[in-house]
């Protein structure tokens, strides 16, 4: 009696060790595929960088956020209507760009930028279905002319979350005509602007657009439903697709890509492998997806909690050829069963900007180098920046991130640009104009720009001319 139940006592034991064992193996796996991204002691003083020859150092704004006077889109009607945004503000003049085109660049030079991202605003372009504006593109071609002229690449994108109001009416990113709608847009641009515009990114950052405006609902069309949300990364996916069709079609030697947002998504917990198994899930459903579906030529989008999307879409393989990493935070991902999709995602416990996200510069060397391993393709980093009103954050900021940014490129990383976000204060979308993330800062009043906090560190750090 007592051998047979020392027998099972053993027994047990045994296969709780090895339980334990397999447990162990799991995690150690997942530490060395996934280990903690560490940046040099050097990422804290003055490092002086060597930049590849013809590096990109710029940076980054969107026409809806800058120009001024955007109301045919849905923006500017989601503003007015919504109460969604902060202290009720509505985009109005935001930063006068549109008139101040020539300063603007001057400014540029000043930081000693080489390369300027900028979006088209289609609702300008377009008004009404199938009628352009002149003026309109012609704003466009003059800037693209004085950009060149002093020696600033225009890097075009060509759709920065705003929709002309008509095609928002009908659906937006889930209307059905929306992606050959589109594709025509882009047609139409490498027609005007092509000869003079290499650098193309079709969609900024599809996921968050998807995201805020149809799973938070705080951004239009202002609704929360999965399964539209899932409909609306299909539809930018199929824009994005016949877009870069037409920019290639326009201009065989066009360069396109698409600026994607990535969050460096952390377990709470690394020794816990659920968190871990979890964490792999919400980092390829929210960093990878995209560029996985272009990858496979297959729609797909799998998420906790969100409808499956898996369909063939042969027309998208091989439409980038270079890939843009918007990068501002890390999420720590726990395992929470009671929580929508069993997942709790919250920021780090490190420093935090006036926005209230994490400043954690190793997850955009995590980042790269998990780009580099999945494709090989050239990357950018397209936006990158920090809301910082006292100017406490910003030098510190842009030194670590270009220092990853350095690092990255001496493990063999083909980064090819560096975009700040951004040039000057903006209207920051549902922060309204409370977040400020310019290099210059603006005064709202007047619209002058003056150099703010982490300017020095920026014109520091550009690539001499
Ligand atoms: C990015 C957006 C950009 C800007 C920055 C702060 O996600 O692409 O328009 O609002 O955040």
């Amino acid at each position: 009696m007592a051998s047979t139940s020392m027998r099972w006592f053993r027994r047990v034991v045994t296969v709780v060790l090895v339980l334990a064992g397999l447990y162990a193996l799991a995690c150690a796996w997942f530490q060395l595929k996934h280990p903690p991204p560490v940046l040099g002691p050097a990422s804290r003083t003055a490092f002086a960088p060597a930049w590849p020859r013809g590096f990109f150092w710029g940076t980054a704004t969107a026409a809806h956020q800058v120009e001024g006077g955007n109301t045919y889109n849905d923006w500017a009607r989601f503003e007015r209507q919504s109460g969604k945004i902060a202290h009720g503000d509505t985009s109005g003049a935001a930063a006068g760009h549109w008139k101040k085109v020539a300063e603007d660049i001057a400014l540029m030079r000043a930081l000693g930028a080489n390369a300027y991202r900028f979006s088209i605003e289609w609702s300008r372009l377009e008004p009404k279905e199938g009628t352009w504006d002149e003026a309109g593109w012609q704003h466009y071609a003059d800037e693209v002319a004085q950009l060149k002229a002093a020696g600033v690449e225009p890097v075009v994108t060509l759709l920065h979350f705003t929709l002309p109001v008509w095609l928002a009416d009908r659906g937006g990113a889930t209307a059905p005509e929306f992606p050959d709608r589109f594709g025509r847009f882009a047609a139409e641009a490498a027609r005007r602007l092509g000869p003079q515009v290499r650098w193309w990114c079709t969609i900024n950052e599809p996921q968050v657009q998807m995201y805020q405006g149809y799973v938070a609902g705080i951004w239009p069309p202002g609704v929360q439903d999965h399964a539209l949300a899932v409909k609306a990364f299909e539809g930018l996916l199929r824009a994005h697709g016949k877009a870069a069709l037409a920019l290639r079609q326009g201009d065989a030697d066009a360069q396109i890509g698409i600026a994607s947002n990535m969050i460096y998504f952390e377990p709470s917990n690394r020794w816990n492998l659920l968190e871990q198994i979890v964490t792999r899930l919400v980092s390829n459903g929210f960093n990878w997806s995209f560029y996985e579906s272009i990858s496979k030529g297959r729609l797909l989008f799998s998420m906790p909690g969100f409808p499956r999307l898996d369909k063939p879409a042969p027309e998208l393989h091989g439409t980038i050829d270079w890939m843009g990493i918007n990068y501002y935070r890390r999420n720590l991902v726990t395992f929470a069963p009671g929580s929508p999709g069993m997942v709790d995602i919250h920021p780090g416990p490190g420093t935090r900007s006036d926005a209230g996200i994490e400043i954690y510069p190793e997850g955009l060397l995590a980042l790269l180098r998990e780009g580099r391993q999945r494709y090989p393709l050239p990357i950018m980093i397209t936006e990158n920046g920090v809301a910082d009103s006292a100017g406490v954050h910003r030098p510190m900021f842009v030194r670590r991130h270009a220092y990853a940014v350095k690092q990255a490129i001496e493990e063999g990383i083909d980064v090819r640009g560096y975009f700040h976000w951004s040039l000057m204060d903006n209207f920051e979308w549902a922060e309204g104009f409370g977040a400020r993330f310019g290099l210059y800062r603006l005064d709202r009043a007047t619209l002058a720009r003056t150099p703010a906090a982490g300017w020095e560190e920026f014109r520091r750090l550009a690539p001499a001319r």
